[in-house]
């Protein structure tokens, strides 16, 4: 089974969403494996984001994710990477269809609620993963319910 890292961003938290956006990934069947409450530091939110490094809104961008406390965490199951981006919506939550977390709960690119590991980028979770716990930080159980979830 995969692993993804996914964070609800400053503006979420803010908002109120932490609830609800871990409540869909919950009865989607995902497994919640590791959640960590806390505030990123500028070298972590640099390192993170590094792909974005020369783009003209970096500096926003690490301000943003840096602004107040975020929920990271690791969700498991079958295709997670996949199926957790195609929950999150578009990254422009205007781009974003109905029924999906951006598309429902948020309106402007730069306060887009939810980060997901990227499905383009192979490795992309592991790396996330590997940046923001520790191994002891996350914890294998199995969900009374798999057997019914997984054929
Ligand atoms: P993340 O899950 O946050 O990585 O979003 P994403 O993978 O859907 O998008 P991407 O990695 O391409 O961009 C990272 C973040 O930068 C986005 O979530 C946006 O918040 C922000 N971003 C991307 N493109 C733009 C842009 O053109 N303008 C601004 N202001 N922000 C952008
Ligand atoms: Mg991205």
């Amino acid at each position: 089974q995969e692993q993804t890292f996914v964070m609800v961003k400053p503006d979420g938290v803010q908002r109120g969403l932490i609830g609800e956006i871990i409540s869909r990934f919950e009865e989607r069947g995902l497994k919640l494996v590791g959640a960590k409450f806390m505030q990123i530091d500028r070298e972590l939110a640099e390192e993170h984001y590094g792909e974005h490094e020369d783009k003209p809104f970096f500096d926003d961008l690490v301000d943003f994710i840096t602004a107040g406390p975020v929920m990271a965490m690791v969700w498991e199951g079958q295709d997670a990477v996949r199926q957790v981006r195609s929950m999150m919506g578009e990254t422009d939550p205007a781009e974003s269809a109905p029924g999906t977390i951006r598309g429902d709960l948020g309106l402007d690119l730069g306060r887009n609620v939810i980060h997901g590991s990227d499905h383009e980028d192979p490795g992309a979770n592991e790396r996330e993963i590997d940046l923001f716990f520790d191994d002891d930080e996350l914890t294998e159980w199995e969900r009374v319910d798999e057997t019914w979830l997984y054929e």
